[in-house]
């Protein structure tokens, strides 16, 4: 049996927020989220997230995906895992993670787990180059762990320690819960301290293990705003790393900006100042070209994406969408499509092979396939009070600068003849026009421009 228990009750004092710390995103995503998620892909059993500070907020983000333990008040993080008593009678481990800490990956928690196979306890330490307000790892004779001692209540020469606690525990369950009744309130916070089970188990003859975290940012606890930008720095770039490995080709990486849920195909090209969000998923052989933003959006194979905005909506294969297009809302654009310059599209469906190349806005439309839509066409869906649909069936052909007054009905194979402003259905294979007949003045050009 493996549980975890998620500390998520302290304040965050620091982040000068009135949301509370584990709620602050970190590439778009609530830290809390982030280390469930993990726990999640690490297949752990039971989940308990200690909430206190904003409790709320972390319930109705969260839902029933983890159980809760209430702190209150909050007395410290060995109080806080005592609230966590659901778990008393479990047996097998425990890992026990902070709730600010967003990065830690999936790896280093099963390496936990096997670290803790012969102990009652290991500690996930790392080594900084100044130990700073974190906990230090005192270790013994023989280099297992003696005690942990905060930075507030150490000795000079305890603070010189540079090895610390990350404060990521793997604890045997039912000696976790044993241990906990010894703790007390002596110390400089007045708290009951979690890193005092180490000095407990040592009285009790238990050894305690140290496991070391090669990478040092990958267990930083975010306590202000300067920690939240490097979480999203040190994360974005062990995504986009990921992305690279797996055969995605990203130009600079730095300025690509990639959340953790988001899937992408092979040999997909992504170009500067990117942002992908959400559940996006990308296929394979996608151009995503600079300044593009992604939320939520499906793009299959062979997409090209130029400058673009794409939210909650998908292409459809080897479509190509841009330059400066936004497509939003469950827009469906199908196969080999063509969305040019300045088009949105709102709630829409747009069939196979579909074109519309120049400002156009098509909001709550169903398109046909290979229609072709001229420069300067406008769905009028909205009559100040209610929406309506504009339905275009395949073959069609709508002339540029058309208005066409929702609800109507374009039929197979119909046609409009540029600026019209069409306000009824047009059959199949008929064309629909509706602008006043031109006249000419003979000569009055000429004249106007002598007066
Ligand atoms: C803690 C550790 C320290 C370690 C550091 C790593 C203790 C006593 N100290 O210090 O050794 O180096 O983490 O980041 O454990 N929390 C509660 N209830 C409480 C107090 C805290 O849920 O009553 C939660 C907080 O929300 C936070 C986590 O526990 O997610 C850590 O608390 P924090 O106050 O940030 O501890 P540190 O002082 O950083
Ligand atoms: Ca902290």
């Amino acid at each position: 049996m493996r549980s975890a228990i998620v500390l998520a009750a302290g304040k965050g004092t620091r982040m000068k927020s009135s949301l509370c710390k584990v709620m602050h995103p970190v590439l778009n995503k609530p830290m809390i989220g982030h280390i469930v998620s993990t726990l999640k892909a690490a297949n752990v059993d039971r989940i308990v997230v200690v909430v206190g500070h904003g409790a709320e907020s972390v319930k109705e983000y969260l839902k029933d995906s983890v159980e809760y333990a209430l702190q209150e008040p909050q007395l410290g993080t060995g109080h806080a895992v005592m609230q966590a008593n659901v778990l008393e009678h479990e047996d097998g481990d425990t890992i026990v993670l902070c709730g600010d800490g967003p990065c830690i990956q999936k790896e280093t928690i099963l390496n936990a787990f096997e670290a803790n196979k012969d102990y009652a306890c290991t500690v996930l330490t790392s080594v900084l180059e100044k130990g700073g307000n974190y906990g230090r790892i005192i270790r013994n004779e023989d280099g297992m762990v003696e005690k942990i001692v905060e930075a507030k209540d150490c000795s000079k020469d305890e603070l010189e320690v540079n090895e610390i606690n990350t404060g990521i525990f793997c604890f045997k369950t039912q000696k976790l819960f044993d241990g906990l009744k010894n703790i007390t309130t002596n110390n400089a916070q007045n708290e009951y301290y979690l890193t005092d089970l180490v000095e407990i188990f040592n009285r009790k003859g238990e050894k305690v293990n140290a496991m070391v975290v090669e990478d040092k940012d990958e267990t930083m606890g975010v306590n202000d705003r300067v920690d939240l930008a490097k979480a999203n720095v040190w994360l974005k770039k062990h995504v986009n790393h990921k992305h690279m490995v797996n055969g995605v080709t990203i130009l600079d990486p730095e300025n690509t900006y990639i959340d953790v849920d988001v899937e992408i195909g092979s040999d997909t090209v992504i170009y500067p100042n990117v942002h992908l969000q959400g559940n996006t998923k990308i296929g394979s052989n996608v151009t995503i070209l600079p300044n593009s933003y992604l939320c939520n959006a499906i793009i299959e194979n062979n997409v090209k994406i130029d400058s673009s905005k794409v939210v909650d909506s998908k292409v459809g294969e080897g479509s190509t969408v841009g330059p400066m297009s936004h497509l939003r809302n469950n827009t469906v654009i199908g196969n080999n499509c063509r969305i040019g310059n300045f088009v949105e599209f709102k709630n829409s469906n747009f069939g196979n092979g579909s074109k519309c190349a120049h400002l156009t806005y098509i909001g709550d439309s169903d398109v046909g396939e290979r229609v072709n839509f001229g420069c300067g066409v406008v769905t009028v869906n909205y009559d100040g009070k209610n929406k309506y649909r504009t339905v275009v069936e395949d073959d069609a052909f709508i002339g540029s600068n058309c208005n066409l007054i929702a609800p109507v009905t374009i039929g197979k194979s119909a046609l409009l003849a540029a600026g019209s402003t069409i306000t009824s259905s047009v059959k199949d294979g008929d064309m629909g026009i509706a602008r006043s007949r031109q006249t000419v003045v003979k000569g009055y050009g000429t004249k106007y421009k002598n007066k």
